[in-house]
C-alpha cells in the first residue's frame, strides 16, 4: 500500500539569533486514499508543514515519502516537476493568475503537464463547485469564495494522487463548504486520492480519517 510518510521533519526560518524553528521534528504517516486534516492555532506551522509536504519548501532535516518516492532528496527542479504531475495544491491565498480567465486558470495545470482534458470530469467539477456560469469571467470580478472554488477546481483538474489544501473552505459559507468536502470525498473514493487539508473547522476535522493537531511546530498527541 502506498503511503504518505513524514519522518522527523524540521524546518527553520532565519539565521543566528533570528532563527525560528517552525516545524519541530514532525513524524506521521497515512495510507493512500486517506483524508487527513491538520488543525492548530494561527502561526503554529500548518502552512509551512503543507508546503514541505508538497515540496515547495525544502526541509532542514527529515524525510518525506509520497508512496515510494522520496521528495526530500530531489533538487528544486525535480520537486517542481514531481509536484506539477502528482500533487494538486489549493493555496491559502489562492494564487490564481489575474491575466487569465476562470477557465484558463483551471486548465493551466493540464497545459503545463501536456495532459488531455477530460471534458466530462471538468464539467462535473465546475458544476459541483458552482462556477460553471463564471468560466469566461475575469478572476478579479469574482468574490473571495468564488476564487477559492476556482483554486479548488484547478487543484483537481489533473486528478492528482495527493491533494494538499490550505484552508480550502476558509472563505466559504456552510453550504458551499459542505459541497467542497463532498467533492473531495467523492474524488477520493473515485480515484483513491490522499487528501491533506488544513482547517480551523472542527466539524470538517470530524469527517476526516485522521486529525493532526499542531502547536508551535510540534504534533500534539490526541
Ligand atoms: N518564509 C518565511 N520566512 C520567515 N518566517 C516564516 C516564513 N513562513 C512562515 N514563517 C513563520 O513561521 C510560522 C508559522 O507560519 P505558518 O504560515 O506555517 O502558520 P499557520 O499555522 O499556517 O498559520 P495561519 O493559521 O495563520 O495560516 C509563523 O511564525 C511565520 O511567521
Ligand atoms: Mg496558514
Amino acid at each position: 500500500m502506498k503511503k504518505l510518510r513524514i519522518e522527523e521533519v524540521s524546518k527553520c526560518f532565519g539565521k543566528g539569533e533570528n532563527k525560528v524553528i517552525v516545524i519541530d521534528n514532525v513524524s506521521f504517516e497515512v495510507e493512500q486514499g486517506a483524508f487527513v486534516t491538520i488543525l492548530g492555532p494561527s502561526g503554529s506551522g500548518k502552512t509551512t508543514l503543507l508546503r514541505c509536504i508538497c515540496g515547495i519548501e525544502d526541509v532542514d532535516k527529515g524525510k518525506i515519502f509520497i508512496g515510494n518516492t522520496e521528495i526530500t532528496t530531489m533538487n528544486e527542479e525535480k520537486r517542481k516537476k514531481y509536484r506539477r504531475e502528482n500533487i494538486g495544491i489549493v493555496f491559502q491565498q489562492y494564487s490564481l493568475l489575474p491575466i487569465l480567465n476562470v477557465q484558463e486558470n483551471i486548465l493551466l495545470p493540464l497545459k503545463f503537464n501536456r495532459m488531455k482534458l477530460d471534458a466530462e470530469y471538468y464539467n462535473k467539477i465546475v458544476a459541483l463547485l458552482g462556477i460553471d456560469k463564471k468560466l469566461k469571467e475575469k478572476i478579479t470580478s469574482l468574490s473571495g469564495g468564488q476564487q477559492q472554488r476556482v483554486a479548488i477546481a484547478r487543484a483537481l483538474i489533473t486528478k492528482p494522487m495527493l491533494i494538499c489544501a490550505d484552508e480550502p473552505t476558509g472563505n466559504l459559507d456552510q453550504g458551499n463548504s459542505r459541497e467542497v468536502i463532498h467533492l473531495f470525498q467523492e474524488i477520493r473514493s473515485q480515484f483513491g486520492t490522499t487528501i491533506v487539508m488544513i482547517t480551523h473547522d472542527e466539524n470538517i476535522a470530524k469527517q476526516s480519517d485522521y486529525t493532526i493537531r499542531i502547536q508551535d511546530g510540534k504534533i500534539m498527541k490526541e
